[in-house]
């Protein structure tokens, strides 16, 4: 097996590095993550031969974004992993040189093929790429071809936004979407077609969005069938800043697709998920949880970006996308307390799984409070009245002093909001009514004495979590 130096090394490190950062209150115990420095994209999430490969926006050279590679872990049942080499590097010089930007996996006749878009020219040049694995997917052979699709469609009336394909198969025929931007217009996801996955037709675009409320770039695309709709998944770019990752629902014939419902996939900080089907049939998403805080900080932390726990996605009668963390997560539950009114459980650490069925009334929330002492908290409540589901989160600024955020979205529940939380370390995924999605990132100034707490009337179950990784204690 021929692994460059950075690849090898990185496994060697990798155990070393995990167990050097696993005090850090902020850094998440059971979500996955790299053992250290910069992860943005989940990308090529596939399983294969019974295994879940998932590879990520990596930068193997410090803990903000640049130098993108392809990390690469495993895992049997979603949730332990096991780190492997880095699977994709820039060739300096080349078509890839500025970096291995995001994509997607697919299995061409049992040879497991990459996807992903090469940068040059300081990512001003996007193309897409293929990379091929002769070994189980550990190392990776670029095709000689490559690149396989270099000009953005001339209706875009630019050439530097097209990026992160994804791919799938009808029948003999391969179909592909690319995100991008027309100018003064707004995000595009272009189609494409392939008899061979080397040449390929432009069809036409797939959506177009409108600048002035979708964002400038539509990014990191996921096109697929679910039940009897399809879905396209959208993450909008403002052109400086990562934006809101939308969903479209709507009926797809003859290459053209036809909207009839639009949602939002997450209100805060989940972005540019992937998706894949796996041999349950589940159609299995994963997100990058960025961070909320400043470069120096991330710098000074070592690392930075998580992973969501991975979501099965359903539709309903009303088009509506359901999020379900994936049932592996309740094997590794632990302790189990419960409330049935009002009250408070105490709990080891800010690594907890909640269930919880509260009253919609207005005046019911439940909190997860980060430390007696500093009374730190993220609570959620709902607002019947205006239907507008509440992220409160309090924190302590440099000086002591509490600083309140607030996040309201819209939400329609019944006399019961079904909330599933969970809160690991810096990271808190809130889930309404398997419909409203906030992700967060809290960094606690102190942790310790944690605690769930119901105010008003409700039923909440918690369990704690441990960490998924073998750490020596
Ligand atoms: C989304 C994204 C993708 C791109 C990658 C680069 O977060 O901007 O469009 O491929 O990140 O790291």
């Amino acid at each position: 097996m021929i692994l460059t130096d950075i690849a090898r090394s990185f496994v060697d490190q990798a155990a070393a590095k995990r167990q050097q950062l696993a005090t850090d209150i902020h850094r998440p115990r059971y979500h996955f993550l790299p053992p250290s420095n910069w992860m943005n994209d989940p990308n090529g999430f596939i399983q294969w031969a019974g295994q879940y490969h998932l590879f990520y926006q990596y930068n193997p050279f410090g803990a903000t974004w640049g130098n993108m590679h392809w990390g690469h872990a495993v895992s049997t049942d979603l949730i332990h992993w096991t780190d492997l080499p880095i699977a994709i590097a820039p060739t300096p010089g080349s078509y890839d040189e500025a970096g291995i930007f995001s994509g997607c996996m697919v299995n061409n006749n049992g040879v497991p093929t990459i996807f992903y878009t090469a940068t040059a020219e300081q990512c001003t040049v996007q193309t897409q790429a293929i990379a091929t694995s002769a070994d189980s997917l550990i190392t990776w052979t670029k095709h000689p071809s490559n690149p396989v699709m270099r000009d953005v469609p001339a209706e875009a009336g630019q050439t530097r936004d097209f990026r992160d394909p994804f791919v799938w198969k009808e029948g003999d025929t391969w179909y592909m979407v690319v995100g991008s931007r027309i100018q003064d217009v707004g995000g595009v996801i272009f189609l494409y077609r392939s008899a061979d996955l080397l040449h390929w037709e432009y069809l036409h675009p797939l959506l177009t969005g409108d600048i002035r409320q979708d964002g400038v770039i539509w990014e990191c695309p996921n096109f697929f069938k679910l039940g009897d709709e399809w879905v396209l998944i959208i993450s909008m770019h403002d052109g400086r800043a990562t934006g809101t990752v939308i969903y479209v629902v709507g009926s797809y014939e003859n290459q053209q697709f036809t909207p009839v419902y639009r949602g939002v996939l997450d209100h805060a900080v989940l972005y540019a998920p992937l998706s894949t089907l796996d041999d349950q049939n589940r159609r299995v998403l994963f997100g990058w949880l960025r961070e909320d805080r400043t470069g120096a900080e991330m710098t000074r932390a070592g690392w930075s970006g998580a992973q969501s726990i991975p979501r099965v996605l359903t539709l309903d009668a009303q088009h509506r996308l359901h999020m379900v963390p994936v049932p592996e997560l309740k094997a590794i539950r632990g302790h189990h307390q419960q409330l049935t009114a009002a009250g408070s459980l105490n709990v080891s650490a800010a690594a907890v799984d909640i269930e919880a069925q509260i009253a919609a009334d207005g005046n019911s929330g439940l909190s997860f409070v980060y430390s007696s002492v500093t009374e730190e908290q993220i609570e959620i409540r709902y607002n019947a009245a205006a239907q507008q589901l509440i992220v409160t989160q309090t924190m302590r600024g440099a000086d002591s002093a509490p600083i309140t955020k607030v996040k309201q979205m819209p939400h329609s529940a019944g006399t019961t909001l079904n909330l599933r939380v969970l809160v690991d370390g810096s990271v808190v995924e809130i889930i309404a009514d398997e419909v409203t999605s906030s992700t967060h990132r809290i960094y606690a100034s102190a942790v310790g004495d944690c605690s769930v707490q119901l105010t008003g009337s409700g039923a909440v179950d918690v369990w704690e979590m441990p960490s998924i990784w073998q750490l020596s204690q």
